[in-house]
C-alpha cells in the first residue's frame, strides 16, 4: 500500500459495525481494519463472550442476533458503515439489516454474499445450495442503500493480496480468493464513500 492511501485511510474515522462479527471472513478484516485504519469498530455477534475485545479503546462488542430488531437499532446508533459477514437465514437477516438501516437513517452497507447467484461462474450450476446467497442479494438490489454486495470465491488462507474483479452481468474469473484479499477490499469499501456503490462485485485471485 502507497503512503498517500495509508494516510488517506488513517484520516477517516469511520465507525463500522460488523454483523456476524465472529465470522472467519469478519474476524480477519477486524485485524486489517486495527492495523492498518483508525476506525472505530462495533462487532456484532451471537455470545460475545467467545471473541476477546482485540483493542478496547477502538473497538466494542454487542451481544445479539441480526434478527432482534430492538438490539440491532439499538447498535447501529452513530455508526456510518454497516458491514454484514452473515451466514444462514440471509434473506430474512438481509431484510432485517435493511430495514434497520432505513429505520435509524444509515445508508451504506457492505454485504457478503456469493459467487455463482446470478449463474455468472462458467461451468458451474449452483442452484438451490445459493438460494439464501441470491435471495439476500435481491433483497439488497432492491433497496435504494449506498450498498455494494461482494460475490468471493472460496475462501484461502494464502497471505497475498492480489484480487480482480467483474460486476454483475460478466463471468466470474477463477474459483478462489485470499481472506486478505477480501478484507483489504472490505476496507477500501468501508473507508472510501461512493467507491462501487450500488455494485455487485465478484471477487477472486488475480
Ligand atoms: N468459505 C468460503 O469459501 C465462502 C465462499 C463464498 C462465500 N462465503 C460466504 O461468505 C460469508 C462469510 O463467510 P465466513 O466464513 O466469514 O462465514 P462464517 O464463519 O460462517 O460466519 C458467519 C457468521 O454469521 C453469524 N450469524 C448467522 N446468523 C446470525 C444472526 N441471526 N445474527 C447474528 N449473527 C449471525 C454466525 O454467528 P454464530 O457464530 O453465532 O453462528 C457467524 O459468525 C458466509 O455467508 C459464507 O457462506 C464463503
Amino acid at each position: 500500500m502507497g503512503e498517500r492511501t495509508l494516510a488517506t485511510r488513517r484520516e477517516a474515522m469511520a465507525n463500522v459495525l460488523i454483523l456476524g462479527a465472529n465470522g472467519q471472513l469478519a474476524r480477519n478484516t477486524t485485524r486489517v481494519f486495527l492495523r492498518d485504519t483508525d476506525a472505530r469498530l462495533t462487532l456484532y455477534l451471537r455470545q460475545a463472550k467467545r471473541l476477546p475485545n482485540p483493542d478496547p479503546s477502538r473497538v466494542r462488542s454487542v451481544e445479539g442476533d441480526v434478527l432482534d430488531r430492538k438490539t440491532l437499532e439499538a447498535a447501529m446508533a452513530g455508526q456510518d458503515v454497516v458491514y454484514a459477514n452473515l451466514a444462514g437465514d440471509m434473506k430474512k437477516q438481509a431484510e432485517n439489516s435493511v430495514a434497520a438501516m432505513l429505520a435509524t437513517g444509515l445508508r451504506r452497507l457492505i454485504f457478503i454474499s456469493s459467487m455463482g447467484i446470478y449463474g455468472e461462474v462458467p461451468g458451474e450450476r449452483y442452484r438451490s445450495v445459493l438460494d439464501p446467497y441470491r435471495d439476500c442479494a435481491a433483497v439488497i438490489e432492491a433497496s435504494d442503500l449506498d450498498y455494494t454486495i461482494i460475490r468471493p470465491g472460496w475462501f484461502t488462507r494464502d497471505e497475498k493480496v492480489s484480487y480482480q474483479i467483474t460486476q454483475k452481468g460478466e463471468p466470474f474469473k477463477g474459483h478462489d480468493v485470499s481472506l486478505n484479499s477480501l478484507s483489504d477490499l472490505i476496507v477500501k469499501l468501508v473507508l472510501t464513500p461512493g467507491m462501487e456503490s450500488r455494485h455487485s462485485l465478484g471477487v477472486s485471485a488475480r
